[in-house]
């Protein structure tokens, strides 16, 4: 059978055709190996040829119910037999239920939402509203972040993902990040908002719209923001009338072990965004929500933002599936208690290898930072590249049916919030026979 006689290619055939005829995100074409995948159920993904992968990152940490939950599915086929599309101008039952449950579930008085494709939309939608609200156009943000790759998300976003990207749009201002890249601790709470608030002075409060943050800082490292932080910048964005944008594209819809990451320290922003959780991945959709006095704002003046595909039927009904099995399985708790198995396992590998250097997690949102040496603090890869070890270890991780992401001198261990102990123990002995390599580059 030819290649175009498709169904039935094999691994080869997929990635020969796949490289010569589509690009890949971030990647030097030429340099790519990508993996053949044709199924996947619950946390495991399956090669045409029938090879088992445990999925122990959710994909891009969005898979949360898992693969392949039939509930998602049947509400897909059902919302697309009857109603495929109309153009966001047009009220559907699909929104309006979801539109209900989404005020339902989401923090203090935030009640209205805006739906995208994704989650750099749902950024560039919170940029707009932000500015339109304010009537002030600077924005705040971070270097240790990604907030997508449009061009104002893109710009907002502090990684070397923007470097190739610049010049971006304008008015966008770093203020520092709660953690430094190389050191082991947070810095001081104290400092930290200290380190905002001069920014916000030194731009001059009146002309600054919005500070961005994600609530937890995802592939940056999944950095959690001490106790104190996130109630600091509540106050500061109050004093000088700022928005407070908490970009929650990866770290809601249960990741944490809450509904959202706000919900841990009880701040609500002003504007939050979503996506990858809310349909699982299982179809596009992002959101921009907003608090009750944006929506006000809303009542008076004309929202200048809007996309052929917002509120799209299909991705919504898929949104409201997924939220419904979040409750029906209690996936949330199960992110929490799992998390705590996450917790022990991190524990043990960091007792058992020396390369272990810092271990983090919130939920099912974990990382494991490698070193060289702990003293002096020595990363196992320099900023922004990689090292032989790491190659050595993604390559162990691939041949051993684990797909887990590795970035900087980091492991990150985010997989479906489904997961259940004996897969969390299966995936961490991989981990764990994979950090000897590590160890062998420790020097003190
Ligand atoms: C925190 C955060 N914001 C925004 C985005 C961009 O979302 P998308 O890739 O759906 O545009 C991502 C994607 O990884 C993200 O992690």
């Amino acid at each position: 059978m030819g290649i175009s006689a498709a169904p039935g290619m094999t691994s080869e055939e997929i990635v020969a055709l796949s490289r010569a005829h589509t690009i890949f995100s971030w990647s030097v074409q030429g340099a790519l190996d990508p993996i053949a995948i044709d199924r996947a159920e619950g946390v495991y993904l399956y090669t045409p040829e029938g090879r088992r992968i445990l999925d122990f990152n959710a994909q891009l940490m969005s898979v949360n119910i898992g693969h392949g939950d039939q509930r998602v599915i049947r509400a897909i086929t059902e919302q697309a037999t009857k109603l495929q599309y109309v153009q966001p101008a047009f009220a559907t039952e699909i929104r309006a239920r979801l539109g209900r449950k989404m005020a339902e579930i989401m923090p203090g008085d935030m009640n209205k939402v805006f739906f995208t494709l994704g989650g750099a939309e749902a950024v560039e939608n919170a940029i707009k509203l932000a500015r339109h609200v304010t009537g002030r156009h600077k924005l705040l943000a971070r270097y240790r972040a990604y907030h997508g790759a449009t061009a104002g998300a893109m710009t907002l976003t502090g990684d070397y993902r923007r470097w190739a990207n610049e010049p971006g749009i304008v008015g966008v201002i770093r203020y520092p990040d709660t953690h430094k890249w190389g050191e082991k601790e947070p810095r001081p709470v104290g400092e930290a908002l200290q380190g905002l608030e001069d920014v916000i002075k030194y731009e001059g409060p009146q002309s600054v719209a919005a500070v961005f943050l994600e609530t937890v800082v995802g592939t940056n490292g999944i950095l959690i923001p001490p106790d104190g932080y996130l109630a600091g910048v509540r106050e500061i964005c109050d004093r000088y009338g700022i928005m407070m944008v908490c970009d929650e594209v990866m770290a809601g819809f249960g990741r944490t072990g809450r509904w959202f990451a706000v919900d841990h320290w009880d701040v609500v922003p002003d504007i939050m965004t979503m996506a990858k959780g809310l349909t699982s991945s299982y179809l596009p959709l992002g959101a921009v929500a907003v608090r009750d006095h944006i929506s006000e704002w809303l009542d008076t003046h004309q929202f200048f933002g809007g996309l052929t595909y917002s509120s799209h039927p299909v991705s919504l009904a898929a949104a409201l599936a997924t939220i419904e099995v979040y409750e029906e399985d209690d996936l949330i708790g199960n992110a929490a208690r799992m998390g705590e198995v996450m917790r022990r396992h991190h524990e043990a590998l960091a007792a058992r290898h020396p390369s272990v250097g810092a271990h983090r997690n919130i939920g099912l949102f974990g990382i494991l930072d490698l070193v060289r040496s702990q003293d002096p603090w020595t990363p196992l890869t320099p900023f922004n590249g990689t090292s032989d070890e790491m190659k050595a270890i993604g390559k162990f991780f691939r041949d051993n049916g684990v797909y887990v992401m590795l970035a900087n001198n980091s492991i990150h261990t985010n997989p479906p919030l489904c997961i259940n102990e004996e897969q969390l123990a299966e995936g961490f002995a991989v981990i764990d026979a994979a950090l000897d390599i590590a160890d062998q580059a420790v020097t003190g």
